[in-house]
């Protein structure tokens, strides 16, 4: 995590650094810094804990002239959050750094640094880097050679920033297991940990591969791969807006996104659908060849986009027939495992750039899995670079650290997957007939979503009941247990209450001893084939003295009472379900967080892009 800036131009480059990092603040808010090179060939810092204001504030008292500099918004990993452990961190005067991801080997290399006369200024990993490159540099190297020549000493990830008082015109660039893209000005360079970075100054960028050290003056720029060679890396032109990443009318941006799910699922269907059902090419020229070949299913995601995951095992299982397997790419990266034969392994993630999901999608490719596909939100991203099929979901940039239409995206392309693999391995649902109601049912998700997101005002009411609570239990059975997760994963990551979900089958083996009037139970009720088995589940609640929180279908005969209060969701159709419920799980998380003052876009200790392990 963390988010890196540099630019190398003809004016000045702070206020392009400080709204670069304002734009990368979702990677990491900790602490933040920059580093210009002034006029007198010195190099200027400034360093502040907190957020990335307070360093605006800072800069707007000592502002820092110059033309070419670096800057970084950290997520600490070693080292508390503090200004000394702020980046950019300088050796001996001469060259500055930023950093994103994890050095592994820096405790031998800090020794062996300490050793040779190098004093330490912070508790990171990262410090080690600068000394190298200093080191490199006395030694003779010219800066991207001195660069070249200490990563290759690097264990873990990296993407990197480096400018030098001996070398005004270069900034110098690496990466490895972190992202790096850079953007290409008119006369003049910039790179970020993505896009959304430089979008006010440019829509052009390259999008640097493992290894890859890049050289970067006013009027060329010099890559060179993980051998060393010369290469060229294609140049791209995004097409997302700079006003994209703003907040709009909206108090925060996980509100903006929430209201933009019936948009978001409207541009995941677009031009994927015809009357018949999914589109045959939805997933790429070959796809259907390889589906109608799967003979299981593997899916492997970290936090929501997990939950996402679990929600398609329900469907895959049962509307296809197939096994699937879903997993959290941490645990999955780390074990030994079967691959089963002509298996799909499918990736899910928002940002394209979680390392567990990324290595879990590496090691995939390397243990015979028949193809990959990847569900990512991010095109540009690693994950859709290195899969060999690819859906994207059209959410637009999610700036929120709790992921919202993400989510309901992810779902709506887990339901394109599920729809096309029943179609071609000739399931009841996949037949024609069923393939146009189908069609009629996705095409009516975003109105639905509009009539779901009414509920608003209701559960802002409702959310004052939670306020107060210190623990939440979330319940649901068969694709509703995966959406309680995910609405207490919601709670307890922006509202900081603890929440934990069951299925709620499994309440009777230990969690109900934890029933009483202080616990809030929510209660996800869809009105589907489980319905009678979840009414004796909350009995068993109702019957300990717990407050029932019930979100349950138009349809669904509960009545309020002491002790139960019932939110009604308006009816749909089982297969989607899982989205109409998602919504007011967001809002009540999102209320409840509101009301007790919480920064709902950043919560404490998390990071939108989890980049290290
Ligand atoms: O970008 P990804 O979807 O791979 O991210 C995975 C998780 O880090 C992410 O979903 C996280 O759990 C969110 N904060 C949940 O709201």
């Amino acid at each position: 995590m963390c988010g890196i800036v540099g630019a190398i131009a003809h004016r000045p480059v702070s206020p392009i650094l400080l709204e670069g990092l304002r734009r990368l603040e979702y990677r990491g808010y900790d602490s933040a810094g920059l580093a210009v090179l002034d006029p007198d060939g010195k190099i200027g810092r400034l360093r502040t804990l907190g957020k990335v204001a307070q360093l605006s504030t800072a800069h707007d008292e000592r502002p820092l002239a110059g033309t070419l500099g670096i800057a970084h918004t950290r997520w600490a990993t070693h080292g508390e959050p503090s200004t000394q452990n702020a980046h950019p961190h300088m050796a001996r005067q001469r060259c500055a750094l930023v950093h994103n991801g994890i050095i592994e080997n820096h405790e031998p290399l800090r020794r062996e640094q300490m050793a040779a006369g190098h004093v330490f200024s912070s508790q990171t990993d990262t410090e080690v880097v600068v000394h190298a490159i200093h080191d490199a540099l006395a030694a003779g190297h010219e800066l991207a050679e001195a660069v070249r020549h200490t990563i290759a000493r690097l264990d873990g990830a990296y993407a990197l920033g480096v400018i030098d008082t001996h070398y005004p015109d270069r900034l110098v660039a690496a990466r490895q297991g972190s992202p790096l893209v850079i953007g290409v000005g008119f006369q003049e360079y910039f790179i970020a940990s993505d896009v959304f970075a430089l979008l006010p100054v440019t829509n052009r960028f390259i999008f640097l591969e493992e290894g890859d050290v890049a050289e970067l003056r006013r009027d060329r720029l010099s890559i060179w791969n993980a051998q060393g060679e010369r290469v060229e890396r294609p140049l791209r032109e995004s097409s997302v807006a700079a006003d994209s990443a703003e907040r709009g009318q909206y108090r925060h941006f996980m509100q903006k996104e929430i209201f933009e799910q019936p948009r978001a699922v409207a541009d995941t269907l677009e031009g994927r659908l015809s009357n018949e059902g999914v589109l045959p090419e939805a997933f790429g020229v070959d796809a259907e060849r390889i589906f109608a070949a799967a003979q299981a299913v593997t899916i492997v995601a970290c936090g929501t986009s997990f939950h996402a995951g679990l929600v398609a095992r329900y469907w895959i299982e049962a509307l296809v027939g197939l096994p699937c397997n879903v997993e959290v790419a941490s645990e999955y990266r780390y074990r030994q495992h079967v691959v089963p034969k002509d298996s799909l392994f499918v990736t899910l993630s928002q940002s394209g750039e979680t390392a567990d999901t990324l290595a879990a999608l590496r090691i995939a490719k390397e243990s015979g899995y028949a193809t990959t596909l990847a569900i990512c939100n991010v095109p540009e991203s690693s994950l859709v670079r290195e899969s060999d099929l690819v859906l994207l979901t059209r959410a637009g940039p999610e700036i929120g650290v709790a992921s919202t239409k993400a989510f309901t995206t992810q779902l709506v392309a887990l339901l394109l997957l599920t729809l096309t693999l029943a179609r071609l391995h000739r399931t009841s649902i996949g037949d024609q007939a069923d393939a146009a109601r189908q069609t009629a049912l996705l095409r009516s998700l975003p109105a639905q979503l509009e009539r779901v997101l009414a509920l608003d005002d209701e559960v802002a009411a409702l959310a004052e009941q939670f306020v107060e609570k210190h623990h939440c239990l979330f319940l649901g059975r068969g694709e509703a247990y995966p959406i309680a997760m995910e609405g207490a994963l919601k709670l307890k990551e922006i509202s900081y209450i603890h929440a934990e979900a069951y299925p709620a089958g499994e309440l009777k083996h230990g969690p109900l001893a934890l029933i009483d009037e202080d616990m809030p139970v929510v209660v996800v009720a869809p009105n589907n084939a489980l319905l009678e088995k979840l009414k004796s589940n909350l009995e068993e609640v109702r019957a300990r003295g717990g407050q029932l929180y019930v979100f349950a279908d138009d349809q669904v005969p509960f009545q309020a009472d002491p002790g139960v209060t019932i939110i009604r969701v308006p009816e749909t159709d089982d297969l989607i379900d899982p989205l109409v419920f998602t919504i007011p799980l967001q809002l009540l998380a999102y209320h409840v967080a509101v009301l007790k003052g919480t920064d709902v876009d950043q919560p404490r200790n998390l990071a939108k892009s989890v980049t290290v392990e």
